[in-house]
């Protein structure tokens, strides 16, 4: 081939990372080809044999991948064929590069996923231990990114626990899938035993069509799709993260060691590194879109098109772990500016719901109570009060359901530990909550 085709169509300066996969797909396929008679059980047992060696070869750096082959999978046979002469060739019975390079895509995942799951549940085990130090940190509840009602600073990075506990489950449930599968023979010519190959490798079972199984890359998309989300999850709590930094919040400080100062601006201090993980997000959307549009229009079954698989999927993978390890520690070290929560938290009028609750306790339906709170609200305005400052005899004047008890209703510290129900905010629940979440990651 003309070497800059032959560039153009060799997928092995991506593949080869996976040429421990390929290597136990090869040996599991040789004892089973070794116990269906197909080879005899002599030469399976010398195939298995050099397999091992130039496993080890690799592992141990005594081996390189020579990379003008085409793929891992054509070196590897490269390499039995070199060792073992026409006993290496006759491995490759029975089975396709295609069924290989499936094989060797799931049992990578499988590693990978895992590899995923320990990295969210430790930064997930970080946020529960960052929420028990801030359970009682009273900060403003947000919608419409309007100061609606106090929160802890604990109940709201809570949240995004939950968020990545489904990212968990999500990858878990990826997992099942790609557990229940096995590749070989793509066009079904042989009388293999593909359960015991399953079994080998530890697949739950086989699949159920050839052609299927060689032709779909759902593991690569739901791996995609799974990552996607999970990024969104992260891009969101950055960019609180990074409001939270500005002068206009001053809600947390990062450490020195997760920002960057300007080049021309002496007084500023960068949230670079939120920053980057955020835009990384992009990269595995990017992915996804990539690989969704790659599969869109292809026939059964295998199509060379297929070879864009493992470039997105790989780069999804290792851009998600980057943006985790940083990500992790730079929430861990962050300092949580608890007054500065407060004090914003006590500028906004929320405990407004609660001072019209309290009316209701006092038996005034809640449209009057809510009408007469409003108007509460804009007495503060025009006097420049909080409903905590303003003086029990202008509650009277608009209600004389107010009694001096009002105060102790509105006080930011009971709104917050009054909303007790499973859920809320309140210490207990979410203390409770935490508990949970670590039990989970225990
Ligand atoms: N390197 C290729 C891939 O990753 C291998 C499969 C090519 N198969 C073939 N029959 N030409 O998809």
């Amino acid at each position: 081939m003309d070497k800059t085709i032959n560039d153009f169509n060799s997928s092995i300066s991506f593949d080869k990372i996976m040429y421990k996969e390929d290597m136990l797909g090869r040996i599991a396929h040789a004892k089973m080809i070794g116990e269906c008679g197909i080879i005899e059980k002599s030469e399976a047992n010398k195939i298995c044999f050099e397999l091992n060696n130039i496993l080890s070869d690799l592992n141990n750096n005594l081996l390189s991948i020579d990379e003008s082959q085409e793929d891992i999978h054509t070196f590897t046979e490269a390499e039995l064929t070199k060792r073992l002469g026409d006993t290496g060739k006759r491995l490759h019975t029975a089975r396709s590069r295609n069924d290989q390079v499936v094989l060797d895509i799931k049992l990578y995942l499988k590693t990978q996923m895992d590899e995923l799951i320990t990295l969210i549940k430790n930064l997930i085990g970080v946020i529960c231990d960052k929420a028990l130090e801030n359970t009682s940190t009273v900060m403003p509840g947000y919608t419409h990114m309007q100061r609606a009602q106090p929160i802890s600073f604990a109940h709201h990075i809570m949240a995004y626990a939950e968020m990545l506990l489904r990212d968990i489950s999500r990858l878990n449930d990826t997992k099942v899938r790609i557990n229940k599968n096995l590749e070989s023979d793509s066009l079904a010519t042989y009388k293999i035993k593909r359960n015991l190959t399953s079994e080998l490798l530890h697949f739950s079972s086989p699949t159920d069509n050839s052609l299927d199984s060689v032709s779909d890359r759902y593991c690569c998309l739901e791996l995609c799709s799974d990552l996607s989300i999970l990024m969104v999850h992260l891009s969101r709590f950055i960019e609180e993260i990074i409001m939270w930094c500005s002068w206009e919040f001053k809600f947390i400080e990062l450490d020195d060691a997760f920002s960057t100062g300007s080049s021309m601006m002496p007084q500023k201090k960068n949230p670079d590194i939120a920053g980057l993980v955020k835009g990384k997000s992009g990269r595995v959307f990017g992915d996804l879109m990539g690989l969704l549009t790659v599969m869109k229009g292809l026939p059964l079954a295998y199509n060379k098109d297929m070879q864009e698989d493992k470039e997105a999927v790989f780069d999804a993978i290792n851009t998600v772990k980057m943006c985790i390890n940083s990500f992790t520690p730079m929430f861990k070290t962050m300092t949580v500016l608890k007054d500065n929560m407060r004090r914003a938290a006590a500028g906004g009028f929320i405990n407004a719901t609660d001072c019209a609750d309290y009316l209701v306790k006092k038996g005034i339906p809640f449209r009057d109570a809510y009408k007469i709170t409003g108007k509460l609200v804009s007495r503060c305005l025009e006097l420049n009060s909080t409903l905590e400052e303003l003086p029990i005899y202008e509650y009277k004047k608009l209600s004389n359901a107010f009694d001096d008890d009002i105060f102790k209703s509105i006080s930011l510290e009971n709104c917050l530990n009054n909303r007790c129900v499973l859920g809320g905010p309140a210490k207990s629940i979410v203390e409770n909550h935490v508990e949970k979440v670590k039990t989970f990651l225990k």
